[in-house]
Protein backbone atom coordinates (compact mmCIF):
# COMPACT_ATOMS: atom_id res chain seq x y z
CA UNK A 1 0.00 0.00 0.00
CA UNK A 2 2.20 3.23 -1.16
CA UNK A 3 2.44 5.39 1.64
CA UNK A 4 1.37 9.01 -0.29
CA UNK A 5 -1.52 9.92 -1.98
CA UNK A 6 -1.46 8.58 -5.99
CA UNK A 7 -2.55 11.81 -7.72
CA UNK A 8 -0.14 11.66 -10.26
CA UNK A 9 -0.06 8.13 -11.41
CA UNK A 10 0.61 7.75 -14.95
CA UNK A 11 1.94 11.41 -15.41
CA UNK A 12 4.98 12.87 -16.83
CA UNK A 13 6.74 15.81 -15.17
CA UNK A 14 9.42 18.23 -15.96
CA UNK A 15 11.31 19.57 -13.11
CA UNK A 16 13.86 22.50 -13.88
CA UNK A 17 16.07 23.08 -11.62
CA UNK A 18 15.42 19.76 -10.05
CA UNK A 19 18.96 18.48 -9.07
CA UNK A 20 19.08 19.92 -5.66
CA UNK A 21 16.79 22.26 -3.23
CA UNK A 22 13.45 23.23 -3.80
CA UNK A 23 13.04 21.30 -7.28
CA UNK A 24 14.56 17.73 -5.53
CA UNK A 25 11.91 17.75 -3.33
CA UNK A 26 9.06 18.68 -5.68
CA UNK A 27 10.57 15.78 -7.84
CA UNK A 28 10.88 13.15 -5.23
CA UNK A 29 7.34 13.79 -4.39
CA UNK A 30 6.32 13.61 -7.62
CA UNK A 31 7.35 10.11 -8.08
CA UNK A 32 5.84 9.05 -4.47
CA UNK A 33 2.42 10.10 -6.07
CA UNK A 34 3.31 8.17 -8.98
CA UNK A 35 5.02 10.14 -11.63
CA UNK A 36 7.51 9.65 -14.13
CA UNK A 37 9.79 12.65 -13.52
CA UNK A 38 12.60 14.48 -15.30
CA UNK A 39 14.83 16.33 -13.43
CA UNK A 40 16.91 18.97 -15.30
CA UNK A 41 19.96 21.17 -14.24
CA UNK A 42 22.40 22.94 -15.96
CA UNK A 43 25.76 22.67 -14.23
CA UNK A 44 25.22 20.12 -10.97
CA UNK A 45 25.68 16.39 -12.66
CA UNK A 46 26.71 14.73 -8.78
CA UNK A 47 24.02 15.66 -7.39
CA UNK A 48 21.56 15.04 -10.63
CA UNK A 49 22.65 11.52 -10.17
CA UNK A 50 21.61 11.21 -6.58
CA UNK A 51 18.95 12.99 -7.24
CA UNK A 52 17.53 10.29 -9.95
CA UNK A 53 18.59 7.38 -7.70
CA UNK A 54 16.34 8.95 -4.95
CA UNK A 55 13.52 8.94 -8.04
CA UNK A 56 14.19 5.61 -8.36
CA UNK A 57 14.17 4.57 -4.49
CA UNK A 58 10.88 6.77 -4.39
CA UNK A 59 9.28 4.57 -6.75
CA UNK A 60 10.47 1.31 -5.61
CA UNK A 61 9.02 2.42 -1.58
CA UNK A 62 6.03 3.46 -3.59
CA UNK A 63 5.50 -0.07 -4.63
CA UNK A 64 5.22 0.75 -8.47
CA UNK A 65 7.16 -0.58 -10.75
CA UNK A 66 9.68 1.17 -12.21
CA UNK A 67 9.79 4.29 -13.72
CA UNK A 68 11.98 5.83 -16.39
CA UNK A 69 12.87 8.95 -14.31
CA UNK A 70 15.18 11.13 -16.52
CA UNK A 71 17.89 13.84 -16.52
CA UNK A 72 18.17 16.50 -18.64
CA UNK A 73 21.01 18.64 -18.80
CA UNK A 74 20.07 22.25 -19.96
CA UNK A 75 20.34 25.78 -19.44
CA UNK A 76 17.35 27.51 -19.12
CA UNK A 77 17.84 30.85 -20.31
CA UNK A 78 18.79 29.50 -23.60
CA UNK A 79 15.85 28.33 -25.72
CA UNK A 80 17.55 25.92 -28.19
CA UNK A 81 18.70 23.68 -24.71
CA UNK A 82 14.88 23.98 -23.98
CA UNK A 83 13.26 22.76 -27.11
CA UNK A 84 16.04 20.15 -27.12
CA UNK A 85 14.56 18.89 -23.78
CA UNK A 86 11.25 18.74 -24.64
CA UNK A 87 12.19 17.29 -27.88
CA UNK A 88 14.26 14.82 -25.74
CA UNK A 89 10.89 13.81 -23.39
CA UNK A 90 8.70 13.89 -25.79
CA UNK A 91 10.45 11.30 -28.02
CA UNK A 92 11.35 9.31 -24.70
CA UNK A 93 7.66 9.63 -23.28
CA UNK A 94 5.86 10.27 -25.83
CA UNK A 95 4.20 13.13 -23.73
CA UNK A 96 4.37 15.55 -21.01
CA UNK A 97 1.93 16.67 -18.88
CA UNK A 98 3.27 18.62 -16.13
CA UNK A 99 5.94 21.64 -16.10
CA UNK A 100 7.58 22.86 -13.68
CA UNK A 101 9.28 26.18 -13.68
CA UNK A 102 11.84 26.25 -10.71
CA UNK A 103 15.48 26.89 -11.75
CA UNK A 104 16.60 30.18 -10.70
CA UNK A 105 19.02 32.11 -9.42
CA UNK A 106 20.01 35.29 -7.42
CA UNK A 107 22.30 37.52 -7.00
CA UNK A 108 22.77 41.05 -5.71
CA UNK A 109 21.90 44.11 -7.64
CA UNK A 110 22.29 47.39 -5.70
CA UNK A 111 19.93 49.94 -7.29
CA UNK A 112 23.07 52.32 -7.52
CA UNK A 113 25.16 49.92 -9.28
CA UNK A 114 23.16 47.40 -11.02
CA UNK A 115 24.72 46.75 -15.01
CA UNK A 116 22.22 45.55 -17.51
CA UNK A 117 24.11 42.75 -17.74
CA UNK A 118 23.40 41.63 -14.26
CA UNK A 119 20.05 42.37 -14.63
CA UNK A 120 19.42 40.63 -17.91
CA UNK A 121 21.33 37.34 -16.51
CA UNK A 122 18.47 37.29 -13.75
CA UNK A 123 15.84 37.83 -16.09
CA UNK A 124 17.17 34.95 -18.45
CA UNK A 125 16.68 32.48 -16.05
CA UNK A 126 14.31 33.92 -13.57
CA UNK A 127 11.83 34.99 -15.95
CA UNK A 128 12.37 34.50 -19.66
CA UNK A 129 13.41 30.74 -19.17
CA UNK A 130 10.04 29.64 -17.51
CA UNK A 131 8.42 31.58 -20.48
CA UNK A 132 9.90 30.05 -22.89
CA UNK A 133 9.63 26.45 -21.30
CA UNK A 134 5.93 27.42 -21.17
CA UNK A 135 5.44 27.91 -24.52
CA UNK A 136 6.69 25.02 -25.87
CA UNK A 137 4.81 22.61 -23.08
CA UNK A 138 1.42 24.63 -24.08
CA UNK A 139 2.25 24.04 -27.45
CA UNK A 140 2.69 20.89 -26.91
CA UNK A 141 -0.96 20.85 -24.31
CA UNK A 142 -2.58 21.86 -27.02
CA UNK A 143 -1.75 19.43 -29.68
CA UNK A 144 -3.35 16.53 -27.45
CA UNK A 145 -6.53 15.89 -25.56
CA UNK A 146 -5.98 16.12 -21.61
CA UNK A 147 -4.42 19.86 -21.59
CA UNK A 148 -1.58 20.11 -19.18
CA UNK A 149 -0.14 22.05 -16.45
CA UNK A 150 2.34 24.69 -15.39
CA UNK A 151 3.66 25.44 -11.74
CA UNK A 152 6.11 28.41 -11.17
CA UNK A 153 8.48 28.48 -8.65
CA UNK A 154 7.70 32.33 -7.38
CA UNK A 155 8.89 33.80 -4.18
CA UNK A 156 7.64 35.88 -1.21
CA UNK A 157 9.88 38.56 -3.82
CA UNK A 158 6.98 38.24 -5.80
CA UNK A 159 5.48 41.05 -3.81
CA UNK A 160 8.21 42.04 -1.08
CA UNK A 161 10.11 44.22 -2.41
CA UNK A 162 14.12 43.14 -2.08
CA UNK A 163 16.43 46.12 -1.43
CA UNK A 164 19.42 45.44 -2.95
CA UNK A 165 18.19 42.46 -5.34
CA UNK A 166 16.25 44.88 -7.17
CA UNK A 167 16.56 42.15 -10.66
CA UNK A 168 15.87 39.18 -8.68
CA UNK A 169 12.42 40.70 -7.40
CA UNK A 170 11.83 41.60 -10.78
CA UNK A 171 11.95 38.52 -12.17
CA UNK A 172 9.67 36.97 -9.09
CA UNK A 173 7.25 39.89 -9.71
CA UNK A 174 7.12 39.33 -13.30
CA UNK A 175 6.58 35.37 -13.17
CA UNK A 176 3.67 36.05 -10.84
CA UNK A 177 2.06 37.91 -13.38
CA UNK A 178 3.21 35.47 -16.52
CA UNK A 179 1.48 32.97 -14.21
CA UNK A 180 -1.61 34.80 -14.78
CA UNK A 181 -1.59 35.92 -17.64
CA UNK A 182 -1.06 32.57 -19.46
CA UNK A 183 -3.92 30.83 -16.98
CA UNK A 184 -6.09 33.61 -18.34
CA UNK A 185 -4.73 32.78 -21.70
CA UNK A 186 -5.20 29.35 -21.69
CA UNK A 187 -8.27 28.33 -19.19
CA UNK A 188 -10.66 27.48 -21.67
CA UNK A 189 -7.86 24.95 -23.06
CA UNK A 190 -7.04 22.78 -20.61
CA UNK A 191 -4.22 24.65 -19.67
CA UNK A 192 -3.72 25.38 -16.01
CA UNK A 193 -1.27 27.57 -14.30
CA UNK A 194 0.09 28.29 -10.89
CA UNK A 195 2.62 29.83 -8.46
CA UNK A 196 4.01 28.74 -5.78
CA UNK A 197 5.89 31.47 -3.86
CA UNK A 198 8.37 29.80 -1.08
CA UNK A 199 9.79 31.73 1.97
CA UNK A 200 13.08 31.54 3.51
CA UNK A 201 13.63 28.08 2.80
CA UNK A 202 17.45 25.90 3.56
CA UNK A 203 18.97 25.63 0.51
CA UNK A 204 22.44 26.07 -1.38
CA UNK A 205 20.39 29.43 -2.21
CA UNK A 206 21.01 30.28 1.28
CA UNK A 207 24.29 29.08 1.72
CA UNK A 208 25.03 32.85 3.18
CA UNK A 209 23.02 31.68 6.67
CA UNK A 210 21.82 28.32 6.65
CA UNK A 211 24.81 26.91 8.41
CA UNK A 212 25.64 29.55 10.57
CA UNK A 213 23.70 29.54 13.59
CA UNK A 214 23.87 33.16 14.49
CA UNK A 215 23.09 34.36 11.26
CA UNK A 216 20.24 32.03 10.99
CA UNK A 217 19.08 33.01 14.13
CA UNK A 218 18.92 36.45 12.44
CA UNK A 219 16.78 35.36 9.83
CA UNK A 220 14.06 32.66 11.59
CA UNK A 221 13.88 36.31 14.07
CA UNK A 222 12.16 37.87 10.85
CA UNK A 223 9.55 35.08 10.02
CA UNK A 224 6.22 34.82 11.80
CA UNK A 225 6.49 31.30 12.60
CA UNK A 226 10.01 31.31 13.97
CA UNK A 227 11.33 29.15 11.17
CA UNK A 228 12.80 28.58 8.04
CA UNK A 229 11.55 26.04 6.03
CA UNK A 230 12.50 22.90 4.52
CA UNK A 231 12.25 22.02 0.60
CA UNK A 232 9.89 19.15 1.66
CA UNK A 233 7.61 21.93 3.61
CA UNK A 234 7.12 23.22 -0.32
CA UNK A 235 6.92 19.58 -1.84
CA UNK A 236 2.81 18.73 -1.00
CA UNK A 237 1.18 21.85 -2.38
CA UNK A 238 2.91 21.49 -5.88
CA UNK A 239 1.98 17.76 -5.71
CA UNK A 240 -1.37 19.14 -5.37
CA UNK A 241 -1.64 21.94 -7.65
CA UNK A 242 -0.10 19.68 -10.47
CA UNK A 243 -3.32 17.16 -9.43
CA UNK A 244 -6.71 16.80 -10.97
CA UNK A 245 -7.77 17.67 -7.16
CA UNK A 246 -6.59 21.11 -8.34
CA UNK A 247 -8.37 21.28 -11.49
CA UNK A 248 -10.69 24.83 -10.90
CA UNK A 249 -7.60 26.56 -9.95
CA UNK A 250 -5.52 28.47 -12.46
CA UNK A 251 -3.61 31.89 -11.86
CA UNK A 252 -3.03 31.89 -8.48
CA UNK A 253 -0.07 32.19 -6.12
CA UNK A 254 0.32 30.28 -3.13
CA UNK A 255 2.93 31.74 -0.28
CA UNK A 256 4.72 28.84 1.59
CA UNK A 257 6.24 30.92 3.49
CA UNK A 258 5.42 31.18 7.33
CA UNK A 259 3.72 34.09 7.69
CA UNK A 260 6.58 36.37 5.72
CA UNK A 261 3.81 38.22 3.49
CA UNK A 262 1.71 38.91 6.67
CA UNK A 263 3.08 42.20 7.12
CA UNK A 264 4.74 41.02 10.05
CA UNK A 265 5.75 44.17 11.96
CA UNK A 266 1.70 44.62 12.41
CA UNK A 267 1.79 41.81 14.64
CA UNK A 268 1.94 44.36 17.65
CA UNK A 269 -0.42 47.23 16.87
CA UNK A 270 1.77 50.41 16.65
CA UNK A 271 -0.56 52.49 14.30
CA UNK A 272 -3.46 53.09 16.39
P1 LIG B 1 19.20 25.94 -5.42
O1 LIG B 1 20.27 26.89 -5.74
O2 LIG B 1 19.39 24.90 -4.37
O3 LIG B 1 18.70 25.18 -6.73
C1 LIG B 1 18.61 25.84 -7.95
C2 LIG B 1 18.50 24.83 -9.05
O4 LIG B 1 18.39 25.52 -10.29
C3 LIG B 1 19.71 23.92 -9.18
O5 LIG B 1 19.25 22.63 -9.55
C4 LIG B 1 20.50 24.54 -10.34
O6 LIG B 1 21.28 23.58 -11.02
C5 LIG B 1 19.37 25.03 -11.20
N1 LIG B 1 19.71 26.09 -12.13
C6 LIG B 1 20.21 27.32 -11.86
N2 LIG B 1 20.37 28.01 -13.02
C7 LIG B 1 19.96 27.20 -14.02
C8 LIG B 1 19.85 27.33 -15.42
N3 LIG B 1 20.23 28.45 -16.05
N4 LIG B 1 19.38 26.29 -16.14
C9 LIG B 1 19.00 25.14 -15.54
N5 LIG B 1 19.07 24.96 -14.21
C10 LIG B 1 19.55 25.98 -13.46
O7 LIG B 1 17.98 26.89 -5.08
P2 LIG B 1 16.53 26.66 -4.46
O8 LIG B 1 16.51 27.45 -3.22
O9 LIG B 1 16.12 25.25 -4.46
O10 LIG B 1 15.71 27.50 -5.55
C11 LIG B 1 14.74 26.94 -6.41
C12 LIG B 1 13.78 28.03 -6.78
O11 LIG B 1 13.14 28.51 -5.60
C13 LIG B 1 14.42 29.27 -7.43
O12 LIG B 1 13.61 29.71 -8.49
C14 LIG B 1 14.43 30.27 -6.30
O13 LIG B 1 14.40 31.61 -6.78
C15 LIG B 1 13.16 29.91 -5.57
N6 LIG B 1 13.11 30.38 -4.19
C16 LIG B 1 13.98 29.94 -3.24
C17 LIG B 1 13.89 30.40 -1.95
C18 LIG B 1 14.82 29.96 -0.86
O14 LIG B 1 14.78 30.56 0.25
N7 LIG B 1 15.67 28.97 -1.08
C19 LIG B 1 12.86 31.37 -1.54
C20 LIG B 1 11.99 31.76 -2.61
C21 LIG B 1 12.12 31.27 -3.88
Amino acid sequence: MPQFPQRLAGRHALVTGGSRGIGKAVAIRFAQEGAVVAINHRNDPDAARETLEALNAATAQAGLPQAAHRIEVGDVSREQDLEAMFAALVSAWGRLDILVNNAGVQSETPGDTMTAEDIGRIIAVNLEGPAMASRIAIRHFLGRPGGGVILNTSSVHQVIPKPGYAAYAMSKAGLGHLTRTLALEFADKGVRVNAIGPGATVTAMNDAWRDDPQKRRAVESHIPMGFAADPEDMAPAYAFLASDEARYITGQSLFIDGGLTLYPDFKHNWSS
